[in-house]
């Protein structure tokens, strides 16, 4: 199996979703130093509910923290029937930090849809608005 979708598929497994029970993994995969490196993410829920965290961003700022400035691609894993794209919060980093990488979400049943992210967050506010 593809190390990305592995990686994914390990978030999905140690997701922290008790809440909504909605379980996401994330992909990440990066070059940090010219060598290539892969981050998995989960979502992780709190009692609070407004302070959870997409399995999207954890992966990305994982990737972050360990001095990844360089990435490729992501892929998203639930096991929902249909594909779940990144929420609106997750594309607007996504495409600070990523830039234009192809994103794809799949689920444990075989669906699977591949964006680029200027597609997913056409007309973005970055830094270049602010230029
Ligand atoms: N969630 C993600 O992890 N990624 C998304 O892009 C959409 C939603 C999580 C947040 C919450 O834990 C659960 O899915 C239900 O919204």
């Amino acid at each position: 199996m593809d190390a990305l979708l592995a990686a994914a598929r390990k978030g999905w497994e140690n997701a922290v979703a008790g809440y909504s029970g909605f379980r996401v993994g994330a992909g990440l995969r990066a070059v940090v130093n010219g060598a290539p490196a892969i981050f998995s993410g989960c979502n992780i829920e709190n009692a609070t509910y407004g302070l959870t965290i997409c399995a999207e961003r954890v992966a990305l700022f994982k990737a972050l923290s360990e001095g990844a400035r360089e990435f490729t691609d992501m892929i998203i894993y639930t096991t929902a029937s249909e594909v779940t794209p990144p929420c609106g919060a997750c594309r607007q980093l996504l495409w600070e930090f990523c830039g234009d990488i192809p994103v794809t979400a799949r689920t444990a049943g075989g669906a699977e849809k591949t964006w680029r992210m200027a597609e997913l967050l056409p007309h973005a506010f970055d830094r270049n608005s602010l230029a």
